[in-house]
């Protein structure tokens, strides 16, 4: 229903309860790769817990503070991956999160949803920052930080908690001033409702 458009083959779709169990099939699906790299995804995902998920996200975004979108295709019909975004509206900061469907990957489709989703919450939640961790052995999302054009800040040692280890997390930001600077205003991204 809420969308951001990203350009003429993606949309973000706020997480809604009615999402529910293509989101959960579409975890399944993506377990053990998730499981690698986002410490949630060790717990086997079930309809029941995307939903308290799902409802935790949305009582989040009416108080200002998480938006969660579901990356899609195919006119909002085909469900490839998440993209959402932590606020911390005391700090006008926000700190961004991803994952991909395995088919998907490699395609541009993380990169491109998120830099539609740190324009608009620049443009339009009036950000003035944006975070993104991730393990410090994980190339790929590390790459995509780059790419966006994120400054390593630094490592938080121990940063990110599994049930059996604890990695080393590389912490990235932007700022609203360095993405305007870096000419990565919002193109064709404007929300709309169907
Ligand atoms: C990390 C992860 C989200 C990256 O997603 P992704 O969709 O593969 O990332 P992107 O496709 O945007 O990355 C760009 C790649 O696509 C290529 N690409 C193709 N078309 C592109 C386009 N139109 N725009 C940008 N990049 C494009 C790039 O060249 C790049 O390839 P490379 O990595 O071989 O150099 C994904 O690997 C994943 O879900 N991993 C498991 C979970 C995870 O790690 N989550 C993050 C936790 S912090």
């Amino acid at each position: 229903m809420f969308e951001l458009p990203v350009d003429d083959e993606i949309t973000l779709v706020l997480a809604e309860d009615r999402h529910a169990r293509v989101m959960t099939d579409l975890i399944v699906r993506n377990q053990a790769r998730l499981a690698r790299w986002e410490p949630w995804a060790e717990h086997p995902a079930t309809l029941e817990s995307t939903r308290a998920y799902i409802r935790a996200a949305l009582d989040d975004f009416a108080r200002g503070r998480q938006i969660s979108t579901i990356i899609t295709v195919d006119g909002g019909r085909r469900f490839i991956g998440r993209c959402g975004m932590r606020i911390n509206p005391q700090l006008g900061s926000g700190d961004i999160g991803y994952w991909i469907d395995e088919e998907y990957e490699g395609r541009g489709y993380t990169s491109r949803s998120s830099r539609a989703l740190i324009s608009s919450v620049f443009d339009e939640l009036g950000l003035s920052k944006v975070d993104l961790r991730t393990s410090v052995g994980n190339e790929r999302s590390r790459a995509v930080a780059e790419r966006l054009g994120f400054t390593f800040e630094g490592i938080l040692p121990r940063g990110l908690q599994f049930m059996n280890r604890a990695d080393d997390v590389a912490l990235y930001a932007v700022t609203a001033r360095q993405w305007l600077a870096a000419g990565k205003p919002r193109e064709n991204v404007s929300q709309r409702s169907r």
